[in-house]
């Protein structure tokens, strides 16, 4: 839970109850075909009244069996670099993915695809109501902002979203790739991701710590 306080209204304990109602309908989803070959539908994890949530592209292999968001080899990266960067704990944020479903072979989700689930990921935004939403790697960030570029030209600044901003940032699978240049910029964008956080904080003028029984403020 998170021990600082919320950066403005959002995701709070009211908001519980629908965000399990929309697990609930996920779960039994079969509206596109990625249903027929999933193991388990990936929702999303974490506190729902979390400032800061990550969205990535859609389920691996390892994601799939879990039945959680970024668990394999670039999720532990990517809890590293949270935690080194922005000071926060996995389970202080909110994870979750554009596709809820495992595409076949990890091939990118098909338009169809992504048309058909994206009301679940628009409804957690909105239940949530992060300050900061970080996209990871070029298919979140293209989804979100609605935008053609990749996230190597639209990374680097912050976009207004919903009732927060949005900082782009490459997927952690990239850095595991790329390297120490890549995890640098990754690690910038998470910088950026705080001072955005600090910001959103500071004009909600809540600096009192949350209620440690629910992460919000007493
Ligand atoms: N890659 C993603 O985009 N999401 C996951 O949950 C895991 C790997």
């Amino acid at each position: 839970m998170c021990r600082r306080g919320p950066a403005r209204r959002g995701g709070s304990i009211r908001s519980v109850p629908a965000l399990l109602e929309l697990e609930r309908a996920a779960r039994s989803c079969v509206a596109c075909p990625l249903a027929s070959g999933r193991t388990t539908v990936v929702f999303g994890v974490g506190d729902p009244a979390a400032d800061v949530m990550f969205v990535g592209e859609a389920p691996g292999h390892d994601e799939d069996l879990a039945g959680e968001p970024f668990v394999g080899r670039s999720g532990r990266l990517l809890d590293r670099l949270v935690a080194e960067e922005l000071g926060l704990e996995r389970e202080q944020c909110y994870i979750a993915n554009v596709v809820k479903c495992r595409p076949p072979g990890n091939r990118d989700p098909l338009p169809l695809e992504v048309a058909t689930c994206r009301h679940y990921l628009d409804d957690q935004v909105r239940l949530v109501a992060p300050a900061v939403v970080v996209t990871l790697g070029n298919f979140a960030t293209r989804a979100l902002l609605d935008r053609t570029e990749g996230v190597t030209a639209l990374r680097g600044r912050t976009y207004p979203y919903g009732s927060g901003v949005l900082v782009p940032t490459f997927h952690p699978a990239y850095a595991l790739r790329g390297g120490g240049v890549v995890t640098a910029q990754m690690r910038a964008d998470l910088v950026r991701a705080k001072h955005a956080l600090a910001e959103a904080r500071a004009s909600a003028g809540s600096s009192a710590p949350r209620d440690a029984s629910r992460g919000r403020r007493p």
